[in-house]
């Protein structure tokens, strides 16, 4: 395991640094400030998350019918919380406090790290956290997985930190498993991921489905460059999450499953992995990409500046269609034995920082 991994530490330890996270706390910040939300929670002083939403929509114009406006709210406010601006007296009862950490500058060197080495996702949570406020005043979604829009996606999600987790949740599952059988790449975007298993899986039957073809022509421009030959299921056989996917029992080896669980609609979330379950072999494993929403006990997400990053990669992607957001990690686990999958994660402990964005199941 060492020697697999023994360049990827270095690809680590860039990303332990955190910049993005610290660049992008400032942003957040300064947002809330440009919205008046401080003034809100300053005047509220002590008050319940509701009593937040409320004071927004009267105040901003936010429109907090909706679910993922008003989730974007309380992800606010889980940040604001971490950086010290509420503290929580009790459950839902925030109290607006000044024992704010004090945020660190960026020095030149690190800005111009984060310029050269982040600058795709930087550009994107950017743009995201810019829109924010129109959003939430009831503005339209900024992005979709819709025609017009492949490039945006593109160039987010061929970014430095996906890239790496990416690698290591398939060198994983190279090393736990066989590299022949029959993998198939779930939701495969515009190819990043899907290049990567044809990469590390060059002798597998690869497979790749998603519920558009919009990003279908960046994909295959992306794997063409591969010695792997993929089987592209047409977009008209699945209409996407709560859909049946349209395999037989038991016909995968591997399913790969990379950004996609943050846009399943909650109430269909448990019969999507269930259906996952059935496709795959006794013996099959699930690898799945996506940051769990960080817990308060802090015992599964323990790094500060990773809980930050995730309630900002959280907060912005809500302003994209279909975002449902980081799921509790217990549900997730929960949910996985409940279905069936017993947990088959070599991740813990190598790289503390990245745990709860990849997951390996199996199906005993
Ligand atoms: C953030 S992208 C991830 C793409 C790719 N797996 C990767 O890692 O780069 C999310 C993926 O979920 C798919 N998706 C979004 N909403 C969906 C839905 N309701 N049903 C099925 N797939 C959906 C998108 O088409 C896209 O491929």
């Amino acid at each position: 395991m060492a020697t697999v991994f023994k360049n990827t530490r270095l690809d680590i330890d860039l990303l332990r640094q955190f910049l993005v996270q610290k660049t992008f706390t400032a942003k957040l910040l300064e947002f809330a400030r440009n919205e008046g939300i401080f003034s809100i929670m300053r005047e509220l002083d002590r008050f319940t998350g509701k009593e937040f939403c409320d004071a927004t929509a009267k105040m901003s114009g936010y429109k907090i019918d909706d679910a993922a406006r008003k989730r974007m709210l309380f992800t606010l406010l889980d940040f604001f919380e971490e950086c010290g601006y509420v503290l929580q007296e009790e459950p839902n009862i925030y109290r607006y406090s000044m024992a704010v950490k004090p945020a660190p500058k960026l020095s030149y060197h690190e800005t111009e790290i984060v310029k050269r080495a982040f600058g795709d996702q930087s550009a994107f949570f950017g743009k995201c956290i810019d829109y924010a406020g129109v959003f939430l005043r009831g503005g339209n979604h900024l992005y979709a997985f819709e025609s017009g829009m492949e490039e945006i996606w593109d160039k987010l999600l061929g970014n430095f930190e996906f890239s790496i987790v990416r690698d290591i949740l398939l060198k994983t599952m190279a090393i736990n498993g066989s590299a022949h059988g029959k993998i198939l790449d779930l939701c495969y975007g515009t190819g990043h991921g899907l290049e990567a298993i044809c990469r590390h899986f060059p002798d597998a039957e690869i497979t790749a489905i998603d519920f558009t073809d919009v990003m279908k022509p960046l994909a295959m421009l992306r794997v063409d460059n591969t010695l792997a030959e993929v089987q592209w299921v047409d977009a008209n056989t699945w209409c996407g999450f709560g859909d049946k996917l349209p395999f037989e029992d038991t016909a995968f080896d591997k399913v790969f499953f990379s950004c996609g669980d943050p846009y399943i609609p909650d109430h269909l979330r448990k019969d999507v992995y269930k259906d996952i379950f059935r496709i795959l072999k006794p013996g099959g494993v699930l690898g799945m990409v996506a940051w769990g929403y960080p817990d308060k006990a802090k015992r599964h997400i323990r790094n500060e500046w990773r809980r930050k990053g995730i309630y900002i990669h959280d907060f912005a992607e809500g302003v994209c269609k279909g975002w449902y957001g980081f799921r509790d990690i217990d549900s997730t686990i929960n949910m996985a034995r409940e279905i069936g999958f017993v947990e088959d994660n070599a991740f813990s402990s190598n790289f503390y920082m990245l745990d709860t964005a990849l997951w390996m199941f199996k199906k005993p």
